[in-house]
């Protein structure tokens, strides 16, 4: 579904091109989920702009990504508009700055129905009530006509993912869905993605910090460190046997009862006393 080769990122700086993320290649198949980790700064948010054609104008890149075969990078714009939200949905970490403040939930989930599949203003609505019932918003014909300040932080997200899924796209790809939100509300949307990749084959990428939310929802897991992909393997093999001394730094950093529920084995990494 998703094939990524070679792909670098560079900005122009001072004293030349700084490249933020170098040859990195991945793949995601239809209905899998791929987790990528790593440090703030590893390159995490460029790679998925850059999968949905969204970099900043003086980004630079090589390399391919193919959606489908097609080439993203090189894409005119009026191609990728095609691509975006039809193939490639987008979850924000922050839904308050991906929402917009002047239109209800109902309207903003409803537009791009509109636009993207012709429908008209009644059938749009009745489809975004159906969306708002999937990501399981409580009172979801009340919460229709809600601005989003109106909402807390995990309906606000709730919504975000009603918008990805609007357009029905193949490939949902989540940044940091979650941080903002509390422990509890961070299970129940990890829950409604889980789903989403279940029930109706979606493929996955999510973006996390948080190993324990990879273990939790990926099928497998791609560890970046300053731009580069250091560590590929099944979710459970990178958890386990971390072959990257990166990948061990980041889950012996990890608490010891988070670490036991990963899983992960134990000692991680040469001298690692807790
Ligand atoms: N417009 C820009 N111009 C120059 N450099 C940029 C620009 N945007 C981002 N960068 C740099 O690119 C690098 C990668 O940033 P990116 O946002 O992908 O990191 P990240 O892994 O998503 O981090 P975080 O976990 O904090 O979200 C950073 O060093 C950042 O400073
Ligand atoms: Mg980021």
């Amino acid at each position: 579904m998703l094939a990524i080769r070679n792909l670098s990122i560079a900005f122009p700086g001072p004293d030349g091109p700084v490249r933020v993320v170098d040859g990195v290649s991945l793949e995601v198949a239809r209905g899998e989920s791929l987790g990528i980790v790593g440090e703030s700064g590893s390159g995490k948010s460029m790679l998925s702009l850059a999968t949905i054609g969204l970099l900043p104008r003086s980004a630079r890149t090589s390399g391919e990504i193919r959606l489908e075969g097609r080439n993203i990078l090189g894409m005119s714009e009026r191609a990728l508009c095609g691509v975006r939200g039809r193939r490639i949905g987008m979850i924000f970490q922050e839904p308050m700055t991906a929402l917009n403040p002047a239109m209800t939930a109902g309207q903003q989930i409803a537009e791009g129905i509109r636009l993207h599949r012709a429908a008209g203003r009644a059938e749009a609505r009745a489809e975004a009530l159906r969306l708002l019932d999937r990501v399981r918003i409580p009172d979801p014909a009340r919460r229709i006509d809600s601005y989003p300040h109106e909402m807390s932080g995990g309906q606000r997200q709730r919504v975000g993912i009603a918008i990805a899924l609007a357009l029905k796209p193949d490939l949902l790809i989540a940044d940091e869905p979650t941080t903002a939100l509390d422990v509890t509300v961070q299970k129940e949307i990890l829950d409604i993605l889980d789903e989403l990749v279940a029930d109706l084959g979606l493929s996955l990428i999510l973006i996390s910090h948080d190993l324990g939310v990879i273990a939790r929802s990926t099928d497998r897991t791609l560890v970046m460190c300053r731009g580069r992909a250091v560590e590929q393997g099944t979710t459970e093999a990178v958890l386990r046997q971390p072959t990257a001394a990166y990948t061990r730094d980041l889950i012996a950093a990890l608490p010891r009862r988070a670490r036991a529920g990963l899983g992960a084995a134990a000692p991680l990494a040469a001298g690692d006393a807790r």
